[in-house]
């Protein structure tokens, strides 16, 4: 499909999700909401829509933790995010900046008028980084052993030594990571050719605002896994790489140069959240 045909189809979707979402108590029109690029310019970001029921990563990261992390935490960034926006753009109605994706947003943090670029770059930080860290989770209840093909395991070979190297590294990096923040495998440029590497952000920072290219998050903030592992921060590490999905690792990369493919998070499992249900 053209980008032009891309662009059409997304605009129709942007539509047909309105359509969906405003229609008066329809459970089924809920579920039903599509997912919502992060990278698509728009008056208003919905919470995006996870491929999983909140109970289905147990027994590794619990209902509980998932209901506080998702509904709690990360649309408290969405809401306070748009707020942030809205009145940016309602103060500076001049700036065509200010209507972009927030994923460009991010991107480009230090061009935000300094009033905003605070709130701006906590909230859509945490906006965008949750959006990446769920988006790469799916239920494994039989813990199957799950590890990359491809082009990225290749990669993943030649830059750490071996995948089992690889994920060493990155646990010991998640595992000393002081305070709150994340650990990523990125890119370091937005190009699938780039090299690959760990690297570590504080508070709501995003890799996005270094130029790099998120492919896999672990968030260490302790909201992400005190309700079930207490201080145990090694062992929720432990129970983390259970649940990431390597299919949808790889299809993160390239997304963010092509909306359209936000879509396509679903991997192992398509099932979509139902937040009626809670
Ligand atoms: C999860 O979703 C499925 C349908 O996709 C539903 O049948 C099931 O009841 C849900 N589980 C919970 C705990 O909400
Ligand atoms: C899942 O499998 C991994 C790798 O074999 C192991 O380290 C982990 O303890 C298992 N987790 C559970 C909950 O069985
Ligand atoms: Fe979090």
């Amino acid at each position: 499909m053209s980008n032009c045909k891309m662009a059409g189809a997304a605009a129709v979707t942007y539509v047909a999700m309105w359509l969906l979402f405003l229609s008066p108590g329809s459970t089924e029109a809920r579920v039903k909401k599509p997912y919502q690029p992060l990278t698509m310019k728009v008056p208003y970001y919905i919470l995006p829509i996870i491929g999983y029921n909140m109970s289905d990563l147990e027994p590794y990261i619990t209902e509980k933790t998932i209901f506080a992390h998702y509904l709690g935490h990360h649309a408290a960034y969405q809401s306070k995010m748009n707020a942030a926006l809205s009145e940016w753009k309602k103060e500076e109605p001049d700036n065509k900046f200010a209507e972009e994706s927030i994923f460009e947003i991010i991107k480009r943090l230090d061009e935000v008028p300094e009033k905003y670029r605070t709130s701006i770059g906590n909230q859509g930080g945490g906006f965008l980084n949750h959006g990446i860290y769920f988006g790469c989770m799916s239920p494994n209840p039989a813990n199957v052993t799950r590890t990359p093909s491809g082009k990225l395991l290749k990669d993943i070979t030649s830059t750490f030594g071996s995948f089992e190297a690889f994920k060493e590294k990155f646990t010991q990096q998640a595992a000393t990571l002081f305070g709150s923040g994340y650990v990523w495998l990125v890119r370091k440029s937005f190009d699938a050719d780039a090299e690959l590497a760990i690297v570590t952000t504080a508070n709501q920072d995003s890799p996005i605002t270094q130029g790099m290219m998120p492919l896999l998050v672990i968030d260490v903030w302790e909201h992400a896994y005190y309700l079930k592992h207490e201080f145990r921060r090694v062992k929720y590490i432990d129970d983390w790489w259970s649940v990431v999905d390597w299919v949808n690792v790889l299809q993160m990369e390239g997304f963010f140069g092509s909306p359209e493919k936000w879509t396509m998070i679903s991997g192992t499992n398509s099932r979509r959240m139902n937040c009626e249900q809670y």
